[in-house]
């Protein structure tokens, strides 16, 4: 078929009508998005002529895909995830705030209500024979002042490239939990190094990728929230400095300032200190957060979470 076969005002009419513009009742924002959505849908298929067949392949693709609850992954691998963030830095810049650690994207494999502790923690249950990690630091407001009282919420993948809950070989809330920082606003934990997550096999997210000729894979990475009363919440992860795709991660999430030296420590000395017996790695990476501002841009989220069983 030839493309623009139908009149811009045309589209623009059947848009407004089939979301509603014309009845008084409904959401009025909720109108306006669709009717924005839906006109640029029917725009892009008559501009680039999608065909029935693509058409009803794209629905079937997302059908399923929603069967598998993947479209949580499916965001961050087209770039939405990253550009959200994106906005939500740019709207905090023209509201003032700056001198928080940069923001990014939270992935959809977070899983509330893990274990809470003062300071310390162990993450790894011990089963996964990984290089251990430790990993400490201090959330700090931007003047500086250590914040005692905030929580840190870790979470990452074991040395499969796997996250607890979403894989059922591994204990519940393994490799998550929530840290509360002491007095000098300090937490540490011991974890082991995690590998970088790949797309399941198989998967909708999977097939999108390889057919626009991307690879599923992201650099090994430990997921942060970091909350404190009166602070704005950081939503953040680390990229392991080395990994092969650390500057091409699928899912858009690496940005400069979250890759922090790992020190590799293999001194017989400095391995009992740490009542170990092989080398392991450290990690020294601090937090800052910004206080809660009248008329800033929420950075709290309202997004559905799955549930720990
Ligand atoms: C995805 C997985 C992650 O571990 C992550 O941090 C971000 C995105 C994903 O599957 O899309
Ligand atoms: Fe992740």
């Amino acid at each position: 078929m030839p493309a623009n076969l139908i009149k811009r005002d045309a589209i623009a009419a059947l848009a407004a009508r089939a979301a509603g513009l014309g009845q008084p009742e409904g959401n009025p924002r909720l109108k306006q998005v669709v009717n924005r959505l839906l006109g640029d849908l029917m725009l892009a298929i008559d501009e680039l002529d999608i065909s029935m067949n693509e058409f009803w392949t794209g629905v079937a693709y997302l059908t399923q895909a929603g069967k598998q609850n993947e479209f949580g992954l499916i965001v961050p691998g087209v770039v939405l995830e990253h550009f959200l963030d994106l906005r939500l830095d740019e709207a905090e810049r023209r509201a003032g705030l700056s001198g928080s650690t940069v923001r990014t994207i939270e992935g959809p494999l977070y899983i509330a209500g893990a274990p809470l502790s003062n300071g310390e923690a162990r993450l790894d249950d011990g089963t996964d024979d990984g290089e251990v990690l430790f990993m400490e630091g201090q959330v700090r407001a931007v003047s500086g002042e250590p914040i005692a009282g905030a929580v840190v919420d870790v979470w990452h993948a074991n040395t499969m490239g796997n996250y607890s809950h979403f894989d059922p070989s591994q204990a519940a809330f393994n490799l998550r939990r929530r840290i509360e920082t002491d007095k000098e606003g300090r937490y540490k934990f011991r974890s082991i190094m995690p590998s970088g997550y790949a797309c399941p096999p198989g998967s909708q997210t999977e097939k999108l990728l390889q057919a626009m000729g991307r690879h599923g894979n992201r650099p090994a990475h430990v997921h942060f929230f970091v909350t404190a009363p009166g602070y704005r919440k950081l939503t953040t992860q680390i990229n392991i400095d080395g990994d092969k795709y650390l500057h091409d991660d699928f899912a858009f999430g690496t940005r400069d300032e979250l890759i922090p030296r790992v020190e590799r420590v293999s001194d017989a000395a400095e391995i009992h200190k740490a009542g170990l017996n092989k080398p392991f790695s450290r990690i020294r990476f601090d937090f800052t957060v910004t206080k809660e501002a009248t008329g800033a841009p929420a950075s709290i989220v309202a997004r559905e979470h799955a549930e720990a069983a």
